[in-house]
């Protein structure tokens, strides 16, 4: 099966949803599912169907492989049922606290993803009228809400609809009733569901992978929209209470970005897919990048905001931009609202995101369209949350990046901010850089240098990584990789800044990764490489030329300065995987993580 890799759609929630109603079993699909979207969360996990009448709900701590086995998933009966992966947020790691979340008499179950942040009241209210809570979940409540709905009203959409008036917060349900296995019921406000349309049966899910290779027909939901499927229908219910018909978009996509092919991770796989990723990130609309050209050159005031990974390639737009003598600013997404005075009309803020659901960076731009700003994104997920909060959307190209570390969505990034840069400067080239595609090969054939140097360091418990100028956020970049995946403390900063503080956590023996191209800042990086050196750091150099003061060398190739973070970052991203996998952390998966952050 085969489709373009223009795009994906919508990634990024914390925890993953699946439901299906079908005229087969459904285990096998919902399992399959569940296991597509684990990246999201993965502290516990469960499963909910509907057979002869009966509801039946297994769910525990763990992992959904773990939790497969225990509880014999795969043998659960039922053409209709929700399944859940779960990234904690309000209660612990425990059976009780997985999802699927169910009513006092087991009518009605859901899942969720999101906070309901008036829980506590709701649960008050409910507790009075008799209802017993067997969770410590903000999720539980809307079951019990429902129940009651439904008691009234008879009718499931209705009393969702009726159930999500009641909740403050953040969600992203799916609902299933006892009395009607027919019937999936989802709604979404601030938090990503989605409907696949199959032959015979409909899916609701948080994101396309859930459900690709059955079906590459998706229905987006809008704000506040209430959905409910079965096997032949979908209805859509607006805020307003009125039904809304809605076709269905083709999603593109590529089965096989779902396998980990030959690869022990999907991060590594990930990781070695630059080559054809860059080159991809290059499929941009001529048209859409002469706006964002145009917006940006007439913007009264520029921001540049993302979160994480996202945020260091906006430092490096940042650092383009101003070098073109263009004042901006790059903002972590979540600090946006703090430099509202200068956010107003005329304004315009550039978002970057690879899932364009990341909580933090949506609220950022939901605050700067308040105050009249124009938003731009550029975003990896078609049809995210972030795409249609924005004026236009230039896509990363990249496929679906499952695993928790952003490798491939940076590279893509840096590429497409220096493209809308070039836009900006006039250039007209929107063919890939020539060499970059070759480079981006020759920088992953480092890898067993790299793998040498993760054996060497991966007892030590500290990490500096510095460079000067545009590199700067490269070096970042590479400490917040090897955090994540090798939970090493890690610093990254311009190589200046040491002798201001840092410079005394140096010691004998201390790694010190040094990001250091030829160039204008080349010289003075070298000295900063000597002073750390002189206090007993172990030197390890990423560059395209060798220096003695190097104790280990990484060459990558020699590239125009503007692309040179994207061969830099290579043995960085390599370092903290190969890290991670001598540490025996499970690379794809880091502990308290989730791929993409929706709660604040
Ligand atoms: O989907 P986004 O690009 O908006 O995600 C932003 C960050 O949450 C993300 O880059 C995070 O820092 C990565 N796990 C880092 O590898």
């Amino acid at each position: 099966m085969r489709a373009l890799l223009l795009g994906w759609t919508p990634s990024g929630t914390v925890c993953g949803i699946i439901g299906c109603v079908s005229d087969e079993e459904v285990a096998g699909v919902l399992l399959d599912g569940l296991k597509r979207v684990e990246y999201r969360g993965y502290d516990s996990a469960g499963m909910a169907t509907v057979s002869g009448g009966a509801m039946e709900v297994r769910k525990g701590a763990g992992r959904v492989n773990d939790i497969e086995e225990k509880m014999r998933l795969s043998s659960m009966e039922g053409k209709i049922g929700i399944a859940h992966t779960r990234w904690a947020t309000h209660g612990g790691v425990t059976d009780a606290n997985a999802h699927p979340q169910t009513s006092c008499r087991e009518q009605v179950a859901v899942v969720h993803n999101g906070i309901i942040q008036n829980y506590a009241q709701l649960k008050a209210a409910l507790m009075k009228k008799g209802h017993r809570f067997k969770s410590e979940t903000d999720t539980e409540v809307v079951a019990h809400i429902i129940e009651e709905e439904y008691k009234r009203t008879k009718d499931p959409l209705a009393a969702t609809r009726a159930a999500t008036k009641a909740l403050k917060g953040q969600y992203a349900i799916a609902v299933m009733i006892q009395e009607r296995p027919d019937v999936l019921v989802g709604a979404r406000k601030d938090a990503p569901l989605i409907v696949g349309v199959g032959d015979g049966k409909m899916f609701l899910a948080s994101d396309v992978l859930a459900f690709i290779g059955r079906t590459d027909r998706t229905i987006f939901l809008d704000n506040r929209e209430v959905v409910e499927v079965t096997r032949t229908s979908v209805r859509i219910v607006e805020p307003s209470g009125k039904e809304v018909v809605r076709r269905p978009n083709q999603v593109a996509w590529e089965l096989s970005d779902l396998s980990k092919s030959d690869y022990a991770h999907y991060t590594l796989k990930e990781i070695n897919e630059q080559p054809h990723t860059v080159s991809n990130a290059y499929l941009q609309d001529r048209e859409k990048l002469a706006e964002f050209a145009r917006m940006i050159k007439g913007a009264k005031s520029l921001f540049i905001t993302a979160s994480g990974t996202s945020y260091h390639a906006a430092l490096l737009m940042k650092f383009r931009l101003n070098e073109a003598g263009i004042m901006c600013d790059a903002v972590v997404s979540g600090e946006l609202k703090e430099h509202a005075a200068f956010l107003r009309k005329g304004s315009v803020v550039v978002a970057l995101s690879q899932s364009g659901e990341t909580a933090d960076t949506i609220e950022a731009v939901k605050v700067a369209k308040k105050r009249g700003a124009k938003v731009l994104s550029v975003v990896n997920a078609v049809g995210s949350s972030l795409a249609r909060e924005s004026e236009e959307v230039l896509l990363l190209n990249c496929g679906p990046e499952v695993g928790v570390a952003a490798t491939k969505s940076f590279t893509a990034q840096v590429v497409v901010a220096n493209m809308v840069v070039d836009a900006v400067l006039g250039m007209k080239r929107i063919r890939p850089a020539k060499g970059l595609t070759e480079a981006v090969r020759k920088a992953l054939q480092m890898e067993s240098k790299v793998v040498e140097l993760a054996k060497r360091y991966a007892d030590r418990s500290d990490f500096y990584f510095v460079a000067r100028g545009y590199e700067a956020p490269v070096a970042m970049e590479g400490a917040l990789k090897l955090k994540e995946l090798s939970y090493i403390h890690a610093e990254g900063m311009p190589a200046s800044e040491l002798k201001h503080g840092t410079l005394a956590l140096i010691e004998k023996g201390t790694p010190v990764i040094v990001v250091n191209p030829s160039g204008s800042n080349h010289a003075d990086t070298l000295s900063s490489a000597e002073e750390m050196k002189a206090r007993g750091a172990e030197v390890i150099g990423i560059s395209d030329v060798r220096d003695d003061v190097y104790t280990h060398y990484v060459q990558v190739p020699a590239l125009q300065s503007k692309l040179m973070p994207v061969v830099e970052v290579i043995p960085l991203q390599l370092l903290a995987y190969h890290m991670a996998v001598v540490r025996k952390n499970d690379p794809d998966y880091p502990r308290n993580l989730a791929k993409s952050v929706t709660v604040k």
